[in-house]
């Protein structure tokens, strides 16, 4: 016995020797290999891996004749973006590898940010479902298909805390919350990459915009972001983090200054934080022409900031050319250090070795994996479920969802039957003429069970030069009637329906990338076709589009069931189908809150409670509130209704002291009340309730997506540690002060049940 368990130990050291040994010996073959190439590399070649120029729009067999061609054989380009097609990739693969001097493979990145030509959900809905296994599959189907279609890199995922409705982008992150969108983070990174990027169906994260590009002042997009460093590391750096931690090969920085110094340029940013403090591996890209940018934001002329940009750290500059064009000058005036450019080259280098292009840069360009990897029925089917778990169910007074499949059903609405919005902002590789619109759907599921009569009812708006805004050109306007007319043939069929199901909201366009809005309101024009349609006094629906919490204060007071769908991808009107008529029961959950008006803004469940908290819910003289509005959100963070109903019971603390090596077990007893099967997501959140800085009234520490059945009951547990305690103190240390802590258990961030627990030295 005794000699057995000296040969397995001895047998378990040489395993882990050798591992150890081979991970040490491919780390060293990548340095030899990239000491080597770059003791070979001119200057110039050694910037032109930093260069990340625009594609343009190279046609397929005409990359040979394009600006770019030329460079490239000069080995002044490291890698390109949003190229679309193997065939275009290999056909510019090859002019690196057979035609410059050293052959060194570009890289190919793309916004692939919700999918790829299967497209998923917008981000924000994605994070509704609360389920990472749910975002982290989503992911690796996204990758598979980029890496079948010849890309490599992708700029995604979009880790921007948002709190501001108003900012459209808020539609590509997960929210308002760092926990939550920490784990989101880690999903999306372990999805893109797998667990060898080495692979040819995984491919590289740009984990984005650091830093703090979600708090533009005033929701307005590429504004300037002023913060305490407390807020910064305790609420929106942890996704970036989390990110990092999990792997993620590169980061983009953001647009957007950073308490006066824009975020490409700001070393405290890309080298103290990211590299000194996280041991960031990967390389730093910019923004689109983010370096430039820094002229206007006043750093200084090209020369100037695109040297204050690679003393930053920041490795590789897209599109500007601001390194191509000043670099060398700035090393011959001792500006820049050659360690700088080799440093920031070596960086890139590796990445491509870690890629596995240097093996062969040919690898994401299989034809074959094109034809058959990208948009398959697997793929769509899996879309179509991950759809449906991303809808929040807002309201459903007297159970008038799920719809039964009977009867003549009204469909109005701009939305109702528009393929260019289903997919959603930023989708790239989208053929919009694969998206599933939601009279399809309807159809698809109801058969001849019922009959569906369709109208348009509305253009998303009614002002065309804001429709020119939002729609890149191309009008969304019906411009052969006027909006009288669309309302009255909407009516004419309401009349004669059992059910009306409005589809309204916002067009694909109005949220994403230079989005912003001041009025988060439906637009005026589909609130009166809305309102026409209830005094008809029928069962009423709104099935909303939106990229954005929306103020749907008036619709949520007059509206018997609100279906928040936000963007559901190509398979979006299938799901709303399924949810719709009750095949699949909702089970979506904000990650962001709905505020009552813009005026509230920001609004976010984890505040301060500052020296004058409101102990009404309306208004007290002397209290932080408001004269005109209660202090309440529309709908808080976490909010979603479900077709069944969950009783929370039993919350219960394995002990009520707790020392920093221990653990308390945290448990709730939720029953599943209702007529439906179901999913629940139970949210944890705590509160410490002294510290040595102020302290959220709460904030979201764990939660747990299940599945429950009608009459179900089930014990829920969760683990409580000295990790879940700690927050950035004053002096940026990462600490648990003893104390009081309060924790919340439910259904959403204001409906739980409470308990406390007292942390001792
Ligand atoms: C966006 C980035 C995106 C980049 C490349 C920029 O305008 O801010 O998020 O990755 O373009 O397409």
């Amino acid at each position: 016995m005794q000699v057995s368990k000296k040969i397995y130990f001895v047998f378990f050291l040489m395993v882990i020797f050798l591992s150890s040994n081979s991970y040490a010996q491919n780390k060293a073959e990548k340095e030899i290999f990239i000491d080597e190439l770059m003791s070979k590399m001119t200057l110039q070649e050694k910037i032109g891996q930093l260069n990340l120029p625009g594609s343009g729009d190279i046609k397929t067999g005409e990359a040979n004749n394009s600006d770019i061609a030329g460079k490239i054989r000069l080995g002044l380009v490291g890698g390109l973006l949003n190229v679309k097609s193997v065939s275009k990739i290999k056909e510019i693969q090859k002019i690196a590898v057979e035609e410059s001097r050293l052959k060194i493979p570009l890289i190919f990145g793309m916004d692939v940010i919700h999918g790829y030509r299967t497209t998923f959900p917008i981000p924000l809905g994605l994070a509704s479902s609360w389920d990472m296994n749910l975002i982290e599959k989503m992911a690796r189907i996204a990758a598979q298909e980029a890496s079948a279609d010849g890309i490599c890199w992708t700029f995604s995922p979009m880790v921007d805390i948002a709190r501001d409705p108003r900012w459209g982008r808020i539609a590509e992150g997960a929210g308002e919350d760092a926990y939550l969108g920490s784990r989101i983070a880690e999903a999306y990174v372990k999805g893109y990459q797998g667990d060898d990027l080495k692979k040819n169906n995984t491919i590289m994260s740009c984990v984005k915009h650091f830093a703090l590009y979600g708090a533009a002042e005033a929701g307005r997009d590429y504004n300037t972001t002023d913060m305490s460093l407390v807020r910064m590391y305790n609420e929106y750096f942890p996704p970036y983090k989390a990110a990092i931690d999990a792997g993620a090969g590169s980061i983009m920085t953001s647009f957007n200054d950073v308490n006066g110094i824009p975020a490409s340029g700001n070393r405290w940013l890309m080298t103290e934080v990211l590299r000194n403090q996280w041991k960031f591996k990967g390389f730093v890209v910019t923004d689109y022409t983010a370096i430039q940018e820094m002229i206007t934001h006043g750093m200084g002329d090209l020369q100037a900031v695109s040297a204050m940009a690679l003393h930053a750290g920041t490795d590789m500059d897209m599109v500007g050319e601001s390194y191509l064009s000043t670099l060398e000058k700035s090393l011959s005036e001792q500006k820049v250090t050659l360690e700088e450019i080799d440093l920031a080259c070596r960086r890139i280098l590796e990445a491509k070795y870690d890629l596995g292009l240097f093996e062969d840069p040919f690898k994401y360009c299989d034809e074959n994996r094109a034809v058959t990897e990208i948009a398959t029925i697997e793929n769509m089917n899996v879309a179509r479920d991950i759809a449906a778990q991303t809808f929040v169910l807002l309201k459903n007074k007297n159970q008038i969802l799920p719809l039964a499949k009977k009867g003549k059903i009204a469909l109005i609405g701009p939305l109702a039957n528009s393929r260019f919005d289903m997919a959603g902002m930023w989708s790239v590789a989208a053929e919009h003429k694969e998206s599933v619109t939601v009279l399809e759907g309807f159809k698809n599921v109801l058969g001849n069970k019922a009959e569906i009569l369709y109208a348009k009812g509305a253009n998303v708006v009614d002002d065309k030069d804001y429709d020119a805004r939002i729609t890149w050109g191309t009008s969304g306007i019906d411009s052969t009637k006027t909006s009288a007319q669309l309302r009255k043939e909407a009516l004419k069929i309401a009349k004669k329906s059992d059910v009306i199901v409005a589809v309204l909201g916002e067009g694909a366009e109005m949220s994403g990338e230079c989005s912003s809005r001041s009025n988060i309101d439906l637009p005026e024009n589909q609130k009166i076709l809305l309102a026409e349609l209830l005094k008809l006094g029928k069962p009423v629906v709104l099935v909303l589009y939106t990229g954005r919490p929306l103020t749907i204060t008036w619709e949520n007071e007059n509206v018997p069931a609100i279906l928040n769908v936000w963007f559901g991808g190509t398979q979006g009107g299938n799901a709303v189908a399924d949810v719709v008529f009750g095949d699949v029961n909702p089970s979506g959950k904000l990650p962001v809150t709905f505020p009552q008006n813009v005026g509230q803004i920001p609004l976010y469940y984890n505040c301060k409670n500052t020296g004058r908290p409101l102990s009404n819910e309306w208004f007290e003289k002397y209290k932080s509130n408001y004269l005109d509005i209660t202090n309440e959100p529309l709908y808080p963070f976490g909010f979603g209704l479900s077709y069944t109903n969950f009783k929370y019971s039993n919350l219960t603390l394995s002990n009520t002291k707790m020392n920093e090596n221990e653990t308390i077990k945290i448990s709730v007893q939720v029953e599943n009340t209702g007529n439906f099967d179901g999913k629940e997501v139970v949210q944890l959140y705590l509160r410490d309730l002294v510290g040595s800085i102020s302290r959220p009234v709460m904030e979201l520490k764990n939660f747990q997506k299940i599945d429950i059945k009608k009459g179900e009951k089930k014990t829920i547990t969760f683990d409580i540690d000295i990790e879940d305690l700690k927050f950035y103190n004053n002096d940026l240390q990462f600490v648990a002060e003893p104390g009081t802590f309060e924790v919340f258990v439910g259904t959403n961030s204001k409906e739980t049940l409470k308990a406390e627990f007292e942390l001792i030295k």
